[in-house]
């Protein structure tokens, strides 16, 4: 493939796969939707505009993070390396690094079909000696490169503290899932979110303009449109809190009265105050985030914050030879 061009892989859930883990989401007590179907296009924009919201302060210290340590990141890592980032649906920070990296390609993996393939054109249009290999893929269950990228050095890229809405042991897996994805010796640049007081985690989940309550809120929209489900909206309240027994934010959507939902078929029947479970966002101090990575087969190369201690970019390399 020549320089300059993009290629698209389409493994896109099918509605079946929607449906099948709705419908046990809904089954199981108490009530859970995975945060994957956040996703859809709306659920990509509101996301996107929670990032702008002055209380959601993870994507711009990490930007600047990334910013600040550029230079250094490349120096560690070095060039020529095959740039994969699962879930990198808006290809928004991969650019700070692109320069200073020069991948022999770049491979962003991510559920959301559309706004993948529109951000990997824009990468693909800004950096054009870049070979792009855009997936649309569940990088929760596959994660493949794509047989027609080439190869090099292997480094994977995982900002916005997705990490945070495994819980650890799925953390675990995932890491080492990456560890087997980039091989021996290969490099996970990764963002974590670290604890931090209370009151400035539960705004972040809980900006004044209600962005995160409508991202919420857009799950139950997404499984009407999709699935052909009866959710009434007015009748779900969000809720996010800082657990901090678990070191978590966990996302809830309350059912404001008594009411039944029909999904394919099936009936649900909620109590008031009953909730529906959408999305956990552990946090971690940077020797947890390491602990965790060690158990995947990661050891730490280097890892920075900013200076008041809200995020840490981690760099981590897979341990070589027998763990
Ligand atoms: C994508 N993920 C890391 C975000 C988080 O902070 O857990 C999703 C999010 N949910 C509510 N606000 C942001």
């Amino acid at each position: 493939m020549t320089r300059g061009t993009i290629e698209f892989h389409d493994l896109h859930p099918t509605p079946a796969d929607l449906a099948a883990e709705v419908l046990a989401g809904l089954r199981r007590r108490p009530r859970s939707i995975p945060p994957k179907f956040f996703y859809d296009a709306e659920g990509s924009r509101l996301f996107d505009a929670i990032t702008q919201t002055p209380e959601y302060y993870p994507t711009r210290t990490e930007l600047a993070i990334l910013h600040a340590q550029a230079a250094e990141i490349a120096a560690r890592v070095g060039t020529g390396s095959l740039l994969v980032e699962p879930g990198g649906g808006s290809c928004s920070k991969v650019r700070i690094l692109l320069q200073g990296l020069r991948p022999c390609a770049y491979v962003p993996m991510d559920i959301a079909r559309e706004h993948l393939w529109v951000a990997a054109e824009q990468v693909a249009a800004e950096f054009p000696w870049l070979e792009v290999h855009a997936a649309c893929t569940d990088f929760t269950r596959l994660m493949e490169v794509p047989t027609t990228a080439p190869e090099g050095p292997r480094v994977a890229f995982f900002p916005g503290s997705s990490i945070g809405n495994f819980d650890p042991p799925g953390a675990v897996d995932f890491l080492a899932a990456v560890a087997g994805l980039v091989g021996p010796g290969g490099f996970l640049l990764i963002g974590v979110d670290l604890k931090k007081d209370r009151a400035r985690l539960n705004a972040a989940y809980n900006d004044a303009a209600g962005v995160t309550a409508a991202f919420n809120r857009n799950l139950l929209a997404r499984i009407n449109r999709e699935l052909g489900a009866d959710f009434d909206l007015a009748a779900w309240r969000h809720l996010a809190f800082y657990n901090e027994d678990l070191g978590r934010i966990e996302m809830h959507l309350v059912s404001e009265r008594a009411q039944t939902v029909r999904l394919d078929g099936e009936t649900f029947d909620f109590t008031a105050g009953e909730t529906l479970h959408t999305e956990n966002s552990y946090k971690y101090t940077v020797e947890e985030l390491q602990q965790l990575a060690a158990e995947a087969g990661f050891q730490p190369e280097a890892v920075w914050t900013d200076s008041e201690g809200l995020f840490s970019v981690h760099l981590l390399r897979a341990i070589e030879g027998d763990r």
